[in-house]
């Protein structure tokens, strides 16, 4: 390559670090707070509850692990943005309060909806076989409906 293209990409690089770094000083939208937790639903079993944090509790509790990459933009927006919209369908730290979709809870998971593809990139360990599927979708109509 000849060294005008070397400073172009030179220049690019430079300004992408730039507004990288800048971006971090954007405040995220939403905070990354984990609220006290209030009151848990009575789970029919300890194997549904820890189904439950191990697949689903990062969104759906206020027990989230914020892990390094939700501290940096522009994953830290995304993250703390689903992690509001999924506590506020469902939270199981907040269970006095209204849960909008505690009835689908046992439907998603059967459909392979939630967890949500993206949050399995970072977390292998959230990934369900089909028996813990139905064990937990089982689990989750016993739990909730209560
Ligand atoms: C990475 C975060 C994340 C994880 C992990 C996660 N959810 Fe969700 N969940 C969301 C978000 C965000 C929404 C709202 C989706 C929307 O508005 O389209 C949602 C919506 C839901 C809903 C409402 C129905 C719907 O489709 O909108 C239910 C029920 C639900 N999740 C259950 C679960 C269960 C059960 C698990 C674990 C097997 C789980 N979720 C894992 C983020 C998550």
């Amino acid at each position: 390559m000849s060294s005008s293209k070397w400073r172009i990409i030179a220049v690019l690089v430079g300004i992408a670090v730039v507004i990288g770094a800048a971006i971090q000083f954007v405040p995220t939208p939403v905070s990354r707070v984990n609220p006290p937790v209030q009151s848990e639903p009575p789970w029919d079993s300890p194997a549904t509850r820890e189904t439950f944090y191990r697949a689903c509790g990062d969104c759906h509790s206020n027990q989230t692990a914020w892990p390094w990459y939700s501290r940096t933009a522009p994953m830290s927006w995304l993250i703390a943005a689903d992690v509001a919209k999924g506590r506020g369908r469902l939270n199981v730290s907040e269970w006095n309060g209204r849960q909008r979709s505690a009835d689908e809870a046992a439907e998603v998971v059967l459909e392979g909806e939630m967890p949500l593809p993206t949050y399995l990139i970072m977390h292998p360990n959230a990934r369900l076989s089909e028996e813990e599927r139905q064990a937990l979708a089982l689990g989750l109509e016993a739990s909730f409906a209560r």
